[in-house]
């Protein structure tokens, strides 16, 4: 059966105060929306309003870029939070801001965060996310602390896993579900974004991290909670899970529920091809009808599983991408 496509990721801003080796390297100067080519809050309301959510989209992740540089953003969360058919609303952020707006955007109607934490060591951590976020572990630390302390929940850790440079922390970052209702998410390293990283490190796949783990302290099936591709475990007897997102192992497209809504409006049926997709912002901009941008968005949605078979025929992600998650949007 078609998994029914009800989870849009929106991208607020394409730009991010981080350069995460695996996502935007540093040295590589990448081309930024102008201000007046991103979606406004207004133009981003109706779309959702009128053309997305009477599409049968409800479930709701706003990422980047780093979503929490847009300004504004916790008005927006709030507009949006405020729509009757959401029913989830989630945020993925690098957490340098959280600290400061956690309560704000808990009280605007946020409740799932997931942020992401690549290492404990604040040495690796920053030759990971470069010159911007150097010496800033201790401050993104605190902002998880903030987020837990707020009350989200579930609250979430994405950890991209790169050989040689934090590979060798997996076992104190599985550590962290122990004590805490947090869930710790390994990430396989994907081809998008630093194709040089990549190929000269490779990726590890989630089963051999598995096995450390289960040496360690035996593993289990665990609850999923979340619109996401990652299968969830569980040390016995630890408050949090442990999530395993395994695109380059296993191809998950055939169960893909998802669409992403780029900062420049673009709707993209698939985070690997362009087929399909649809350009709202110039057709909104241009005055076409939101009756027909509905049926357009239909449509796509009809074609979704014929792109979803495509992706999984064309294989995992063999090829490199060339441009950035914070360009497809998040
Ligand atoms: P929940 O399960 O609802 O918490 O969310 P999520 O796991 O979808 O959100 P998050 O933004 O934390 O995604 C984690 C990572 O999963 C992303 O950064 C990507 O690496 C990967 N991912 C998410 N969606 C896709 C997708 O459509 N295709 C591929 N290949 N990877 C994806
Ligand atoms: N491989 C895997 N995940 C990536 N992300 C960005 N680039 C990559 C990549 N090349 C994901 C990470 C990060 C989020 C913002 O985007 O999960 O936490
Ligand atoms: Fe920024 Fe996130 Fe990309 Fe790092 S992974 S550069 S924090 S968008």
């Amino acid at each position: 059966m078609n998994p029914i496509v009800d989870y849009l990721r929106i991208s607020l801003i394409d730009r991010c105060n981080f350069r995460c080796q695996y996502c935007m390297p540093e040295g590589e100067e990448l081309t930024y929306l102008q201000r007046q080519e991103v979606l406004s809050n207004d133009e981003l309301l109706t779309l959702l309003r009128d053309v997305l959510i009477p599409c049968g989209f409800t479930r709701f992740r706003l990422t980047g870029g780093e979503p929490l540089l847009r300004p504004g953003v916790v008005n927006l969360v709030k507009q949006i939070a405020a729509l009757p058919q959401t029913q989830d609303l989630s945020m993925t952020t690098n957490g340098f801001l959280l600290a400061d707006m956690a309560q704000d955007l808990y009280k605007a109607g946020l409740r799932r965060i997931n942020i992401s934490l690549d290492s404990l060591d604040p040495a690796t951590f920053d030759r990971i996310v470069g010159h911007r976020g150097r010496s800033q572990w201790q401050r993104v630390w605190d902002g998880i602390q903030a987020a837990y302390q707020v009350g989200f929940n579930p609250l979430k850790l994405n950890v991209v896993v790169i050989p040689g440079v934090n590979d060798q922390e997996v076992l104190d970052l599985a550590a962290l579900s122990l004590d805490r209702h947090w869930h710790v998410r390994f990430i396989e390293f994907m081809p998008i974004g630093n194709a040089d990283l990549f190929n000269h490190k490779g990726w590890i796949d989630s089963e051999t991290l598995r096995q450390q783990i289960r040496d360690r302290w035996g593993l289990t099936e665990g609850q999923v909670q979340g619109n996401g591709p990652a299968d969830v475990f569980q040390i016995p007897g630890a408050k949090g899970t442990l999530g395993f997102i395994s695109q380059m192992s296993e191809c998950f497209c055939d169960r893909c529920n998802r669409m992403r809504l780029s900062a420049d409006g673009w709707l993209r049926p698939c985070l690997l091809n362009e087929i399909g997709q649809l350009d709202l912002k110039t057709a909104l901009r241009s005055g076409v009808p939101l009756a027909e941008l509905r049926s357009q968005v239909q449509s796509l949605l009809e074609l979704k599983p014929a792109i979803n078979y495509k992706q999984r025929e064309s294989g995992t992600i063999g090829q490199a991408y060339s441009r950035t998650m914070s360009q497809i949007g998040g």
